[in-house]
């Protein structure tokens, strides 16, 4: 039985924690021991409700051992892995902290603020014979694992041409609007529009360069709308966008439109389409759980069977972190094209 504490009980600390209840009701060998977060009244079920539906429950946190300040509970347990839900600003400190006392670290995505903080996080795990993996959870959901699979396998050929979207309202519930805070979150190209350049990334590797036209409307957010083109030698066309000021009755969505020489995969509010050129489109029976359930489960697994961590490498994440780099470089630069370093 693995025991875990779980460090940020905000919007996505909940998704974990429901997961963890799911965990012990399925009888999986995970146990969540401790919860650990700054903010008391988290513990009295006081939340701020986010913009997707993660975690809208009543929790009985009596359950749990509970702290406000990370070092104690590192102090204080016995844990075979910590699971980091904070704030970005706060991933690679967290996180190195937890390997360096020996324990294994899940930590939500982006995996840091920069390259450089990756590569200390990668560095920590290493020195300690840890693993490491980052919640880039769209490696681990269904419809996106679909599209991986049919690049991979070239089933439809090769890929001519990809659009890639997320986006919604301001992210407005944060603790202390560290969300909307640039130094804090990078704004929305590196907290919301990353999973899209890691799932770039982990499709089609890195690309040369990238050309990123993005702009700020929000006061200190930084970027709230950001569109890159991913140049890559063989020509295809690549682009991804985000929006994080899609007010009214949007909601939140996240499609993808690829196109592949003998057909395309569309995702479209949450539904699948593989059109192929030569017969009826048709939806792709899919698994119904989430990418969070799903990466939560791989992390478990890799340690209970000594596994490598093989579908979110930290190297490969922190290359999404170089791309995005490159990106705010660009944008910066009014779109010029940026070599990835
Ligand atoms: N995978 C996804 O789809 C997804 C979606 C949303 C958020 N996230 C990521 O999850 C992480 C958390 O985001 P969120 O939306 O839950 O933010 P949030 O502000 O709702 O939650 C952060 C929590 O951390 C707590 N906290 C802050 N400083 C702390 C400290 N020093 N010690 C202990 N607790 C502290 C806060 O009180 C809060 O409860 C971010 O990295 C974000 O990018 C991922």
């Amino acid at each position: 039985m693995l025991k875990v504490g779980l460090v940020g009980i905000g919007f996505m600390g909940r998704g974990h924690l429901d997961n963890y209840l799911r965990f012990e009701e399925e009888g999986f060998p995970v146990k969540l021991v401790a919860v650990c977060d700054i903010d008391p009244d988290k513990f009295k079920n006081i939340f701020v409700k986010g913009n997707i539906d993660v975690g809208t429950g009543t929790y009985d946190f009596s359950k749990y051992n509970l702290y406000t300040d990370m070092d104690e509970m590192l102090a204080n347990e016995e844990l075979d892995y910590v699971d980091i839900a904070l704030p970005t600003y706060l991933h690679a400190e967290a996180t190195i902290k937890a390997l360096n006392k020996g324990l294994h670290v899940l930590c939500e995505k982006p995996m840091a603020m920069n390259s450089a903080e990756c590569q200390a996080m990668i560095d920590a795990a290493k020195a300690n014979d840890r693993k490491l993996m980052i919640g880039q959870c769209l490696r681990f959901w269904p419809a996106y694992e679909y599209l991986k699979e049919t690049v991979q396998s070239k089933r439809l050929g090769d890929v001519v041409c990809a659009y890639f979207f997320r986006g919604g309202e301001p992210p407005r519930w944060s603790y202390e609007n560290w969300l909307l805070t640039k130094e804090k979150s990078g704004g929305c190209l590196l907290d919301q529009h990353i999973h899209d350049v890691d799932t770039i990334n982990w499709l089609f590797g890195m690309p040369d360069k990238v050309s990123t036209i993005a702009t700020n409307i929000i006061p200190g957010s930084g970027y709230d709308a950001v569109s890159t083109n991913y140049i890559y030698n063989d020509g295809k066309v690549i682009n991804a966008q985000d929006d994080w000021t899609l007010e009214g009755d949007f909601g939140f969505d996240m499609t993808f439109r690829v196109n592949f020489e003998k057909g395309n995969l569309i995702l479209a509010k949450g539904v699948l389409t593989e059109n192929p050129d030569d017969g009826q489109g048709f939806q792709p029976d899919l698994c119904p759980d989430l990418g969070y359930y799903r990466e939560m489960k791989y992390f478990a697994n890799s340690i209970l069977e000594n596994k490598p961590i093989e579908i979110a490498a930290p190297e490969s994440t922190r290359d999404t972190i170089r791309i995005a780099e490159a990106e705010l470089e660009s944008a910066d630069k009014k779109g010029v094209l940026v070599a990835i370093k």
